[in-house]
């Protein structure tokens, strides 16, 4: 390769997906709800899935995350295959649904995983490690508190420091905001956009919220359904480090309006099919 080839080549893939498909078999026929998709985030990179409910981004994000194998196409996660990623403790995910345990407290919720995973720590280590994982987001004074005693952003604050606590390389997150007021959810991306900022983590977030994508994301992909694949890989030209001014920023105006007008053609897609 010469220099030049070199210096223009992109940054190569931590999460690469190329030509994924996925059926399911519904009443003895094949249903495909993902046809032909492909992506690539580079290392630290913030990319967010967008599109119509039921156009396939959970299928994606599980697929990415090792949860479901594809019917054709290849992933790989940091240059392995999904389960071999998350055997090697590189994935966390976040859901939508809370799924704390609830009779154990958000200390112990975060330790959980460390336990399970015998990560070769003592009981200290791992509630050390515990307790500076609920610092980081902000929620060491809740550390004796049942899921039940927290708020729901409290909650998806603990679920994210579980999953930051065996410190993944990539963070997978299916709607982590969804349950949440307008106000909460604000405050939640600006969160996450500086645990991003401080741990170079890469993302990949679902989300229905066109803002929530277009603040936190360098690059949003919009998705359309019947079967589902990506309309468009837009680029968010907003600088970081992002805070509450960035939403009045003139680029901020032109990829929302950009985007919303591009889930119109996915509604409208999904409507005719
Ligand atoms: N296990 C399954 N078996 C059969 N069909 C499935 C299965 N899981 C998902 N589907 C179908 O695949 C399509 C995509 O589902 P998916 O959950 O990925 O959508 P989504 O984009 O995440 O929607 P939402 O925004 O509502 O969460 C839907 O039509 C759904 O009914
Ligand atoms: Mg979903």
């Amino acid at each position: 390769m010469s220099a030049l080839s070199s210096t223009l080549s992109p940054a190569p893939a931590h999460i690469l997906a190329r030509g994924v498909c996925v059926d399911f078999m519904v009443a003895g026929r094949v249903n495909r709800v993902l046809h032909d998709v492909s992506l690539s985030v580079p290392k630290g990179g913030f990319v967010s899935l967008i599109g119509p409910s039921g156009c396939g981004k959970s299928t994606l994000l599980k697929v990415l995350a090792g949860l479901l194998p594809p019917s054709a196409g290849e992933v790989s996660v940091a240059g392995v295959t999904p389960i071999e990623a998350v055997r090697q403790r590189r994935i966390g995910i976040v859901f939508q649904e809370s799924t704390l345990l609830p009779w154990k407290n958000a200390l112990a919720n975060v330790a959980m995983l460390m336990e399970v995973a015998h990560v070769g720590r003592s009981k200290d280590e791992i509630h050390q490690r515990a307790t500076e994982m609920l610092r980081l987001v902000g929620l060491e004074h809740a550390a004796q508190k049942r899921p039940a005693q927290l708020s729901g952003g409290m909650r998806q604050r603990v679920s994210i420091a579980r999953a930051l606590a065996l410190d993944p390389e990539v963070l997978l997150m299916d709607e982590p905001f969804g349950a949440l007021d307008a106000i909460t959810r604000e405050e939640m991306s600006e969160f996450l956009l500086e645990i991003w900022e401080r741990t170079g983590k890469t993302i990949v977030l679902v989300t229905h919220s066109i803002d929530e994508a277009a603040f936190l994301s360098r690059e949003v992909h919009v998705m359309a359904s019947n079967p589902a694949s990506i309309i468009e890989a837009m680029t968010i030209d907003l600088p970081y480090p992002r805070n509450e001014g960035s939403y009045a920023a003139p680029e901020f105006a032109r990829a929302t309006a950009r985007l919303r007008r591009l889930l119109k053609e996915g509604h409208r897609h999904a409507a005719a099919a």
